[in-house]
């Protein structure tokens, strides 16, 4: 591979564009249609069907398979791959993930991209499509079930809730990769009216909880721990910012879990929206979420 191609070198130039100039496909395609090029797929949280179809048609129809390894529940493999070479991607760096990718592209191979949950959340997956496209290889996102929404499933909750969660929030603790200045799980907390779901913070889930109460945090907010949301052994562990530190510790989880802070998570202390009250019937509406509303046709 040349300078001018190898990753770093693919991934600032392409980068640079973005700044400046859009790509067509942005206005020519939707997020649902078949594309030309190596799709980087949301595999969804582990459980097979809770795969797009979009998704599984373009699984189906590969050749080869480079996926996320364990994030990625073998049975989607199992379910969607048979007879397509499987290359799993943990431990590779760019420098051979891409050529790899490329090479099969360029021999005439189906190839696709596994990646847990959706692409965009945590995913990694815009430095691989850069480096791609920068080679002449076109890539696109099939979107996936991020697992925060797999969890709220399996809690038979909202993330967002009438008058108890107006806000979500995608984060992570801090740790290697994030600096504590950067760490800003304790700010959305802080504000009462946001879910919280903190991803790749299985194995700090003590450390965090002790951060948040030293913020000064109601010991008595719910947090919701699930554990490989969807998978055959899924786990749900209950309880508060005071006590799920050491119940999360018991369980022994150090990976995979989805941490859901505030009363939503809990389905707790809602109110009943205006959706179906008397707005619904051409009345004013009546509360705060009466300004947005009548832009909505359905039930929604
Ligand atoms: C590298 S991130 C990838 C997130 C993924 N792109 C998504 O949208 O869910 C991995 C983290 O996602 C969360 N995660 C992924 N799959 C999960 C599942 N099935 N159940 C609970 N959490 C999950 C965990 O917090 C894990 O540490």
């Amino acid at each position: 591979m040349s300078d001018d191609t190898a990753p770093q070198a693919a991934i600032d130039a392409e980068r640079e564009k973005h700044a400046h100039e859009r790509d067509d496909r942005v206005y020519g395609r939707t997020a649902g249609d078949e594309q030309e090029g190596i799709p980087f797929i949301g595999a969804g949280p582990g459980h097979p069907r809770l795969l797009t179809v979009a998704g599984k048609e373009a699984i189906e129809a590969a050749d080869l398979v480079v996926h996320a390894g364990s994030l990625v529940n073998s049975e989607v493999l199992d379910a969607y791959c048979d007879g397509a070479e499987l290359v799993n991607s943990v431990g590779k760096d760019l420098e051979e993930l891409v050529p790899l990718m490329r090479d099969a592209y360029e021999e005439g191979r189906t190839v696709v991209r596994l990646h847990s949950g959706d692409p965009a959340i945590y995913g990694a997956a815009l430095e691989q499509m850069d480096a791609l496209e920068h080679e002449g290889v076109p890539t696109y996102l099939v979107p996936g079930v991020t697992s925060a929404f797999a969890a709220s499933a399996t809690l038979r909750t909202q993330l967002t809730l009438n008058e108890t969660a107006n806000h979500v929030a995608f984060t992570r603790p801090q740790g290697k990769t994030l600096d504590s200045e950067d760490d800003h799980i304790a700010d959305f907390v802080g504000m009462g009216d946001v879910t919280t779901c903190i991803y790749l913070g299985t194995h700090a889930v003590a450390d965090t909880m002790d951060r948040l109460l030293d913020e000064g945090v109601d010991p008595d907010t719910p947090v919701s721990v699930v554990y490989h949301a969807s998978w055959p052994d899924e786990d749900v562990i209950e309880g508060t910012v005071g006590d799920i530190g050491a119940k999360v510790d018991d369980a022994g989880y150090r990976a995979s879990a989805m941490v859901l802070i505030g009363d939503a998570a809990a389905g707790a202390g809602y109110e009943r929206s205006y959706l179906y009250g008397g707005w619904a019937n051409g009345e004013e509406p009546g509360g705060n979420d009466g300004e947005t509303e009548p832009e909505t046709t359905s039930n929604d």
